[in-house]
């Protein structure tokens, strides 16, 4: 009879479990998303008027997933003005709370991105970091420009050390014949020689070492001379730490949001700090990931956002532009000599080519630097290999049916095109 017993307590005892494991899961899913994800969306799209936790163009949305039923939130975000204009007394409530000031509709998210926000959303507040012992606030100006000339300044020493030492050796010969012209003896007595005149003293090794010093030398000096006007891998240090990671890569902003003129210009151009600040007046800090091993931590990415704002002049705790500002002046990093015509929108729309390609993997720089060495071999190689775009462009049919038949071939390079020739890319 005890084991009845035992084994009823036991089912008994699993089966709270297991109504208690129910209830749990049910209450997991209820929250399904992922917060990740959410964060990504919520910077990229959101971000501009709202903050979790703090009052901006919009709401704080904090907890918001609480607030509403999710029908709800999909209708809203999808398209809050129509919710307005139907009448439902929660959308026009809040409108009228916030002056009636619109929100933008979101048609392209799906309920899953909006899942994703809500659960980003949800999550606790995070308590404040720990200021960080003696973080590395400068860390960032330890960029690799000094490479290159520290380069420079070895090959030097080297060979300065290499013609020293081949002169002391033929001073000390010539005065050694002199000495015995003269009929002076030696003094034979030191037995041991200090090393570096058993050194000089052994002839084979003298010519063997300056030989090496002077093929070393010769390496650096010629590298020196092929570097002349090529900067691949330029990376200065600029006067805010912008991460293009942390952009581009994390966040997921489009390379077009911020150098909008690529598709339409010959230029590319950098953003105005009005640019950043439709973001920036309401990310006030950065709360992503840090890279201790290279002192880029949270405080010191808050600090670079500090600096946006003392530039454009921005009162974070007021909501106010001072009229104090003071411009910023990005060190510029590709640059081509003046006497060739560039053109990106020739790139970028006509032909197509992905920014990467020229300009490498920018999503994964924490620090932007040259990609590509902008030579002219570089342009005339990519000339020769890359096939024009001719689907759609009615502009090319003509011209493409005619060369198509010249050179025989169903594609055209853009080097068949012409762009081979000195006319296109010199003025
Ligand atoms: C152009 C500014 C703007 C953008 C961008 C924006 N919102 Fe809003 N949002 C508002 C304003 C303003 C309100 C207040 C209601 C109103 O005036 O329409 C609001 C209200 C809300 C509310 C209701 C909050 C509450 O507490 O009642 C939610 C939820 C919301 N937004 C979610 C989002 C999400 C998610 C995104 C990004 C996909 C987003 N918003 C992007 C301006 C914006
Ligand atoms: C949030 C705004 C923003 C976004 C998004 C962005 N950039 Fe930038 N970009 C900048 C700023 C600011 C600079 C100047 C500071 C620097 O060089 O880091 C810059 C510099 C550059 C430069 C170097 C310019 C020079 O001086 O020669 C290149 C190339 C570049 N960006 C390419 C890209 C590409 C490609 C993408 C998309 C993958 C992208 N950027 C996305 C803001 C942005
Ligand atoms: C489309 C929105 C958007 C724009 C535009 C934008 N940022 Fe940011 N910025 C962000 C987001 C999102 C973060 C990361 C915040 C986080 O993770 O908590 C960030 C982080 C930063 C940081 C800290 C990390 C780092 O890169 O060092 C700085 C500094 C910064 N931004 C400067 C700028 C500057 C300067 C511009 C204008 C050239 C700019 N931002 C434009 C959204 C934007
Ligand atoms: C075919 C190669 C190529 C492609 C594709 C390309 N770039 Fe460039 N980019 C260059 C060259 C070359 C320069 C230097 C131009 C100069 O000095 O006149 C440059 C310069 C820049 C600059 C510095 C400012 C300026 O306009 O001179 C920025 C910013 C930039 N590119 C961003 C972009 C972005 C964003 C894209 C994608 C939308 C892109 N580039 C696509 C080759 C390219
Ligand atoms: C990644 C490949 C790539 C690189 C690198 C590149 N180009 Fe191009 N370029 C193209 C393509 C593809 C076209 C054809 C575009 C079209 O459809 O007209 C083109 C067209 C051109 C044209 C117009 C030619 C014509 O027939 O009208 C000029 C000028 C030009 N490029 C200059 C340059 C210069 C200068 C550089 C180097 C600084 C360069 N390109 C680097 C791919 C490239
Ligand atoms: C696709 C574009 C393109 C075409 C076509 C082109 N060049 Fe260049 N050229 C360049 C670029 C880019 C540079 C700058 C290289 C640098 O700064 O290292 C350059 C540099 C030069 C220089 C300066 C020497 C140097 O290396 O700095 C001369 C001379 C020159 N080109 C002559 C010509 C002649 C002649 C032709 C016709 C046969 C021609 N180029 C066709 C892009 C082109």
């Amino acid at each position: 009879m005890k084991k009845v017993v035992h084994r009823n307590s036991t089912s008994r005892i699993l089966g709270i479990g297991l109504a208690l494991m129910l209830m749990f899961s049910t209450s997991l899913f209820a929250q399904d998303g992922d917060p990740a994800k959410g964060k990504q969306l919520f910077n990229a799209n959101c971000a501009a008027c709202h903050n979790l936790d703090r009052k901006m163009t919009g709401p704080a949305l904090r907890g918001v997933g609480d607030k509403y039923e999710k029908q709800w939130l999909y209708d809203w975000i999808h398209n809050s003005a129509a919710m307005v204009k139907a009448g439902d007394p929660q959308a026009v409530a809040v409108f009228e709370e916030y002056n009636g000031s619109p929100m933008t509709a979101f048609p392209q998210l799906s309920e899953e991105d909006i899942d994703n926000i809500i659960a980003y959303a949800m999550e606790p507040k995070p308590e404040p970091a720990q200021p960080a012992a003696g973080a590395v606030a400068d860390a960032g100006s330890a960029g690799g420009s000094s490479g290159f000339s520290n380069n420079v300044i070895l090959a030097a020493l080297v060979l300065v050390f290499g013609v020293l030492v081949v002169m002391l050796y033929l001073v000390n010969k010539t005065l050694k014949r002199i000495a015995e012209a003269n009929g002076i003896e030696f003094e034979k007595a030191e037995k041991r020689l200090p090393i570096w005149k058993a050194f000089v003293k052994n002839q084979f090794l003298v010519l063997v070492s300056s030989i090496a010093l002077l093929l070393i030398g010769a390496y650096f000096a010629y590298g020196y001379m092929m570097q002349v006007g090529v900067d691949q891998g330029y990376m200065p240090v600029q006067p805010i730490h912008f991460s293009h990671k942390i952009h581009a890569g994390d966040n997921k902003i489009d390379c077009k949001y911020c150098h909008s003129s690529a598709r339409v210009s010959k230029t590319s151009g950098i953003p105005s700090l009005n640019v950043c600040m439709n973001c920036h007046k309401n990310i006030m800090e950065y709360t992503g990931e840090e890279d201790l091993a290279n002192g880029y931590t949270k405080d010191f990415y808050t600090g670079e956002i500090q600096k946006l704002y003392k530039a454009v002049g921005w009162d974070a705790n007021n909501q106010q532009y001072t009229g104090e500002s003071e411009p910023v002046k990005w060190v510029r990093i590709h640059n081509l000599p003046d006497f060739v015509y560039f053109n990106h929108s020739q790139h970028v729309s006509v032909a197509g080519v992905e920014c990467q390609k020229c300009h490498g993997p920018v999503e994964e720089m924490e620090v932007m630097y040259q990609h590509a060495p902008l030579t002219m071999g570089w342009c005339i190689e990519c000339h020769r290999e890359t096939d024009v775009k001719m689907d759609g462009n009615e502009y090319y049919e003509k011209i493409h049916e005619e060369l198509s038949k010249k050179y025989g071939v169903e594609k055209l390079t853009a080097a068949q095109m012409g762009a081979l020739e000195c006319g296109k890319c010199h003025y």
